[in-house]
């Protein structure tokens, strides 16, 4: 990528991670914190991954001119997020709207900080219309435990989940907060959607999509069990009047 865009003269965003910071000695982070990353630990081929890339773009900026923008991005979460992406958002939300017990790996006294997608988008326009090829980190530094984390999701879903402690994580940072004074000054940048506003939207939507899924199996059962026997035509009266986004040819 670093080669097509030195050839089309483009300007290259790098969406780079906090995951760079490792298990950081170092709170909150700045980007002059060069890290504390176990080289050969579970989260090395991502967190080696992302460092070396940044390395391969000062490089290609320094040697090659190329115009680039790195952004160090912090735990990002929202609508349309994928329900099964095994990251705690999307598994603490899950288990408390299904009143499953909400588990925690390891005690739950890390922290991470949250912020809402359209702060992440908005961060990123104002980097790439800025003049920096500095790294900058993007997120919002509400930070949490994962305990309180849970609390919040429980309070919010109002959910009677309990709280289960599972084996902690190998190499799980312990704490993540970003120090955002670079975005302030260079891009006059700040996240503007609380965590519990964000929180809310993704929320609803999740528990739209277990809805859906529930009305899709239920659609296809009918289908399989009385396809003969059902019209066409009162399958998808059905499928209207429970306003899925499916249509009768996706069941087929
Ligand atoms: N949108 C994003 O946040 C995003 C995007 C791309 C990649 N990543 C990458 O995802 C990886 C994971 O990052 P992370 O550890 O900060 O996020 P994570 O969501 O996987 O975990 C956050 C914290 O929650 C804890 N946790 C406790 N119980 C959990 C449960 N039941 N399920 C999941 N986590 C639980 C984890 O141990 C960790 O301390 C990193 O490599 C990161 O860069 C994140």
């Amino acid at each position: 990528m670093l080669g097509l865009a030195r050839r089309v003269k483009a300007r290259i965003l790098l969406a780079s991670t906090s995951e760079v910071y490792g298990d950081p000695e170092v709170h909150p982070q700045p980007e002059s914190y060069w890290g504390h990353v176990n080289p050969i630990g579970p989260r090395s081929c991502y967190d080696e991954g992302k460092r070396v890339a940044e390395s391969l773009m000062v490089a290609y900026q320094k040697q090659e001119n190329v115009t680039i923008r790195i952004a160090r991005i912090f735990n990002t979460f929202g609508p349309r997020m994928h329900m099964n992406d095994g990251r705690v958002v999307s598994n603490f939300i899950i288990q408390a709207l299904q009143g499953k017990p909400i588990t925690i790996y390891g005690s739950g006294n890390q922290t991470r900080s949250f912020q809402y997608v359209s702060d992440l988008v908005d961060g990123l326009i104002a980097l790439m219309n800025s003049d920096t090829s500095l790294p900058v980190n993007i997120g919002n530094p509400e930070e949490h435990t994962i305990f309180n984390f849970a609390q919040i999701i429980q309070e919010l879903v109002g959910s009677g989940s309990k709280v289960e402690n599972l084996a902690k994580a190998t190499d799980d940072p312990q704490q993540r907060k970003p120090d955002i004074s670079r975005a302030a000054e260079l891009l006059h940048w700040k996240p503007k959607v609380s965590m519990r506003d964000g929180l809310k939207k993704t929320i609803d939507y999740f528990r739209d999509e277990i809805e859906q899924e529930r009305r899709l199996r239920y659609l296809k059962v009918v289908e399989a069990t009385a396809c003969t026997t059902i019209p066409k035509k009162c399958l998808q009266n059905k499928l209207q009047s429970t306003k899925t986004r499916y249509n009768i040819e996706t069941l087929q």
